[in-house]
């Protein structure tokens, strides 16, 4: 599976790097996520709380935001990464905010820490998403 995406490694290492990272001191719960832009370059997230709680940025929207802010529209792949027991899942809002830039078949890796990878798309993970003003 992976051996379709080059650069899988270097974004799960990046992914998982970001798990420490992670400022958590509400939910102890660190999640990681590394996206690769359409001519190679990767942006880097880690989930960021705070103390009004729904002020929280998920990983991934770190990830994405930094990446738009940075002048990027298109997207290769994303890997996220948790120290979960299975893959770990994206919430609602980070997956209505992938709409906004990533292709419905962009590969999409959920992964752990313990060697668990699931490659999905928004396809699976969004499907019937609003986009009609795009
Ligand atoms: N979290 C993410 O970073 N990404 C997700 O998709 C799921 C949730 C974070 C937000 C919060 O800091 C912690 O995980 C617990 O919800």
């Amino acid at each position: 599976m992976t051996d379709l995406l080059p650069e899988y490694d270097e974004l799960k290492r990046i992914a998982d790097g970001q798990l420490d990272s992670a400022y958590i001191p509400y939910s102890h719960f660190p999640v990681g996520a590394a996206l690769l832009t359409s001519d190679g370059q990767i942006f880097a997230g880690c989930n960021i709380e705070n103390v009004a709680f729904g002020s929280t940025m998920c990983a991934e929207r770190t990830a994405i935001f930094s990446a738009v802010s940075a002048g990027h529209r298109q997207f290769k792949a994303l890997v996220v990464s948790g120290r979960t027991d299975g893959a770990i899942a994206p919430c609602g809002a980070c997956r209505q905010v992938m709409v906004e830039w990533f292709d419905k078949t962009m590969p999409i890796f959920l992964t752990n820490t313990e060697g668990k990878v699931v490659k999905t798309d928004l396809e699976h993970l969004l499907p019937s998403s609003f986009d009609d003003l795009k």
